[in-house]
């Protein structure tokens, strides 16, 4: 695997590459890589002649700075995982060789950023749709993987992408979980034992509306939803939304995609899920 951690070099590499016709895959990570992040690089294998994975805890994104200072950052380990996996190219910058001193400008995607996670990160995604646009500059992939797990993630990227008709493909993976059902994230690193029991109150509960998912039944269902989750001892639970797939807003029965989201503390950590019911 190539490892690079600054633009200029990155970017010689990538020229010969493009030279050559070959596609490149960008997979773009904050590292502490588990199974979940594995998966994309897989896809993006699969799909394309060179995988890029980048790894950047980007502190535009970090609405409290405690979460910033203690997010995992394992990347030794993680370079050792994509090496074992196969990936071509690992990009690491630090944060100077990314960000130009204190930048005072942001994208404003509209109204899908300030719901649910905006509501309860301010901030988050215009720092996420910072770094990823410096990423797309520096990288021009030709197609680009992120995870369902970050539903909301996903769609305010696609609008960034399609307003500003950045030329780049994007794929939206499966979420990947463990044995028991919690769903995988370099947070849980953070979960106690017991933390991590009560925590899988989360995909129980989002697979318990998958399976008596009901549209004329919305307002019902969610308040249920909320119930057995704000029942579990140690889950303190910020939102539960039956939400139009498109839109985020409130589901209703014209909606033609229907997601549930889903986000919680417990313990002392903040964990969210989702499922895509139609
Ligand atoms: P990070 O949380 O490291 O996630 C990187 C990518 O992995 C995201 O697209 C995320 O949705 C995906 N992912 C995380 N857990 C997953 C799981 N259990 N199954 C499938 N995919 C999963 O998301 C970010 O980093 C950052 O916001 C980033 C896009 C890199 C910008 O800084």
């Amino acid at each position: 695997m190539k490892t690079f951690t600054t633009r200029k070099s990155l970017q010689e590499y990538l020229q010969q590459i493009k030279a050559l016709n070959q596609t490149i895959g960008f997979v773009p990570t904050m590292g502490a890589l588990h199974r979940g992040h594995l998966s994309l690089i897989e896809l993006a294998q699969q799909q394309n002649n060179v995988t890029l994975c980048s790894i950047f805890v980007n502190p535009s994104q970090f609405n409290d700075p405690n979460d910033l200072e203690k997010y995992p950052r394992t990347i030794e380990a993680d370079t050792q995982l994509l090496e074992q996996v196969n990936c071509d190219i690992l990009f690491s910058p630090g944060v100077n060789e990314m960000y130009d001193g204190n930048e005072q400008w942001h994208l404003n995607i509209g109204e899908t950023e300030h719901l649910l996670e905006g509501e309860f990160r301010p901030g988050h995604y215009q720092g996420v749709t910072q770094v990823v646009n410096k990423f797309f500059n520096i990288i021009t992939p030709d197609t680009a993987y992120f995870g369902q797990k970050d539903y909301q993630q996903f769609l305010i990227i696609s609008k960034m992408v399609t307003i500003l008709h950045m030329p780049v493909k994007l794929v939206m993976c499966p979420i990947m979980r463990e044995a028991d059902g919690l769903a995988m994230s370099s947070r849980n690193i953070h979960l106690t034992a017991a933390d991590r029991q009560h925590g899988l109150v989360l995909s129980k509960t989002l697979n318990w509306l998958g399976n008596n998912f009901d549209k004329k039944n919305i307002p019902a269902l969610k308040k249920e939803a909320a119930q057995m989750i704000n029942a579990e001892p140690g889950v303190e639970l910020d939102y539960f939304e039956i939400a139009d797939a498109d839109t985020l807003h409130q589901a209703n029965e014209a909606s033609a995609g229907i997601v549930a989201l889903v986000a919680a503390k417990v313990g002392h950590t903040r964990l969210i899920d989702n499922i895509v019911i139609s």
